[in-house]
């Protein structure tokens, strides 16, 4: 059965966005976030969804809502977390992959963090306001399998750093 992967920037504070939108442009960001999710299902709830600034080539959407009227040409729709999960690993089935990504936003990750395995952070070095969050994940369940600390390009507005985080298994 595919696995749950988390993908998600967080600033500092445990902020990951404001106004429906990401706080912070760091181009270096979005260039993993593509990699990472290329191929693969990705749940994002509704409002995540609707803020995407374009498609997502490559990538099969499933949207969460609770709104029956709602509906996409870019996107499957399921209406609770669960559903999504059904749908997204039926998808990874079909796209041969073994992977389903969450790919937010705070709403869906909390949602779905007790059956994440795997979160592909990237840390933010920004203190920065915003209006949602990262859940609060207990660090002692979770432990730290790789971390990058690329140099900041041009086109990135911020210092980050990549970290990958696996769930332990007791
Ligand atoms: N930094 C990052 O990596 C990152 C990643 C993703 C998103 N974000 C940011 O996160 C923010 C959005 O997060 P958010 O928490 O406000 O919204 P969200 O999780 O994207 O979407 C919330 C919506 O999902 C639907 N939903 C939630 N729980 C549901 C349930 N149990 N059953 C059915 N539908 C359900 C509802 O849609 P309806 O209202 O249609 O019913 C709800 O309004 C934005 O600022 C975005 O930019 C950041």
């Amino acid at each position: 059965m595919a696995e749950l992967v988390a993908v998600v920037a967080v600033a500092r504070n445990g902020v990951i966005g404001a106004n429906n939108g990401l706080p912070w442009r760091v181009s270096s960001d979005l260039k993993r976030f593509k990699s990472l999710t290329m191929g693969k299902p990705l749940i994002l709830g509704r409002r995540t969804f609707t803020s995407l600034p374009q498609a997502l080539p490559g990538r099969r959407i499933v949207v969460v809502t609770r709104d029956a009227d709602f509906s996409s040409s870019d996107a499957l729709v399921a209406y609770s977390p669960a559903e999504a999960l059904r749908i997204a690993r039926d998808v990874a089935r079909d796209m041969g992959t073994d992977e389903v990504i969450i790919g937010g936003g705070s709403e869906i990750f909390r949602a779905l963090l007790d059956e994440t395995r795997r979160i592909e952070l990237t840390e933010i070095a920004l203190d920065t306001r915003g209006d949602a969050f990262f859940p609060e994940i207990d660090r002692a369940q979770w432990r730290e399998v790789a971390r990058e600390n690329p140099t900041r390009g041009p086109r990135d507005e911020a210092d980050f750093a990549f970290v990958t985080l696996e769930r332990r298994r007791n």
